[in-house]
């Protein structure tokens, strides 16, 4: 792989002097869905999957860009003088905001660079494919420019730019995910403090998953938005009659006692599952740890139902891939996986099944949607390293 990114290099800039090889993958989230921005906790882990990049410091202050993803928009042209996003900038708004980012922390860019990236997470496919560029443009500056930036700083950054600079209000999972990533292992993350912990996934006789419903997001940033002001205006209400930070403070009981404080039945819906969805997350883990991996797979097939019927971010496509996925014997669970409305569900199969899930999944989900799903198995990788 590293011989063929360089090669490519070589043609793109013209030769590899000073270039170097970097990678950091893409993430899905086990259980611990739309809680990141409620004060609960999450449960991702990051993938063997994910984006390579090729970089070289520049002495002048031009940035050149090039994405073997979408090689027909050839080299992208711009300098550090310029780190502002524009539209017609496309996907070199995520790096140039990560180096933004670093400008707003004191860290400045003062050079230019060249710049090629390699991905293999599909896109738009709510693996991460942004925040995985996000941490990689991080360990490139760190490494390029010696920068004090500890790993979970890549994560804070990351975030950073995509909320300020990309315009997406997201949480902290999947920058944390990606930055924090252990081969094996899923992270425990408590996002009201960042406190975590690493839990192996030992699947004896199973494997993680992906169903991609090639459903494009579309309308998902402004829905992603709308629900994080509708738990925002639930949690306002609860405030009123109980003393909490954020709805992750909440048990069910508790949940259950003070709900009436929201005045809006929908609302009512969607900080329902905030509450039950952390919970959740908790128990699961807990399961884990007793190595009881029924009760995590039911726990994740519930998740997806609150999704679904609560925080209504599924949608048929979601939605038909969880359910026929649930029918078939040797799915351990089976959920809808990152913001929801499109993207992927992570399933955990035994695995003499896993031809039969991809084959009668598949079926079924190309007879009702009209078009293909794409299976990946994948593993559980590291963070961010330099090839
Ligand atoms: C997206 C966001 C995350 C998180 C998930 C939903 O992936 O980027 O911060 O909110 O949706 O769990």
């Amino acid at each position: 792989m590293k011989e063929k990114l360089l090669q490519k290099f070589e043609e793109i800039f013209g030769d590899t002097e000073g270039a170097k090889v970097y990678f950091a993958p893409g993430r899905v989230n086990l259980i611990g869905e739309h809680t990141d921005y409620n004060g609960g906790h999450v449960f991702p882990c990051a993938l063997t999957i994910g984006t390579y990049g090729v970089a070289r410091k520049r002495e002048d202050k031009k940035l050149r860009f090039f994405s073997m993803n979408f090689e027909n928009l050839g080299v992208i042209e711009s300098t550090v003088d310029d780190l502002k996003p524009h539209k017609e900038a496309g996907w070199t708004n995520y790096p140039k905001g990560v180096m933004w980012a670093f400008g707003e922390r004191g860290m400045q860019v003062t050079n230019g660079m060249d710049l090629m990236l390699f991905g293999n997470i599909p896109n738009g496919s709510g693996l991460s494919s942004s925040a995985s560029v996000e941490v990689l443009t991080g360990s490139i500056l760190r490494d390029m420019y010696g920068f004090e930036a500890s790993n979970q700083d890549l994560a804070l950054i990351g975030q950073f730019s995509e909320n300020n600079f990309n315009g997406v209000n997201c949480g902290i999972m999947d920058q944390f995910a990606i930055a924090m990533g252990k081969k094996d292992n899923a992270i425990f993350l408590d996002t009201s403090n960042l406190q975590f912990e690493y839990a192996p996934i030992q699947l004896k006789g199973a494997k993680i998953v992906i169903s991609c419903s090639n459903k494009k997001r579309g309308l998902g940033d402004s829905k992603y938005n709308e629900r994080r002001s509708e738990c925002e205006t639930a949690l306002a209400e609860l405030q009123q009659v109980i003393g909490i930070n954020t709805l992750g403070d909440l048990s069910e009981e508790q949940f259950e006692l003070y709900k009436t404080a929201i005045k809006d039945e929908v609302r009512q819906k969607r900080a329902k599952h905030a509450v039950y969805e952390n919970q959740r997350t908790i128990q699961a883990v807990e399961a884990l740890k007793k190595d009881d991996i029924e009760k995590f797979g039911q726990l994740m097939n519930a998740s997806h139902v609150s999704l679904r019927d609560d925080y209504e971010v599924t949608g048929v496509e979601l939605d038909t891939l969880v359910e026929e996925a649930w029918k078939i014997d040797g799915v351990i669970g089976s959920r809808m996986t990152g913001a929801g409305f499109g993207g992927c569900t992570v399933s955990i199969v035994k695995d003499e099944a896993i031809d039969s899930f991809i084959e009668k999944v598949g079926a079924a989900y190309l007879k009702k949607i009209g078009y293909a799903a794409d299976f990946y198995v994948v593993e559980i990788g590291d963070g961010p390293v330099i090839l």
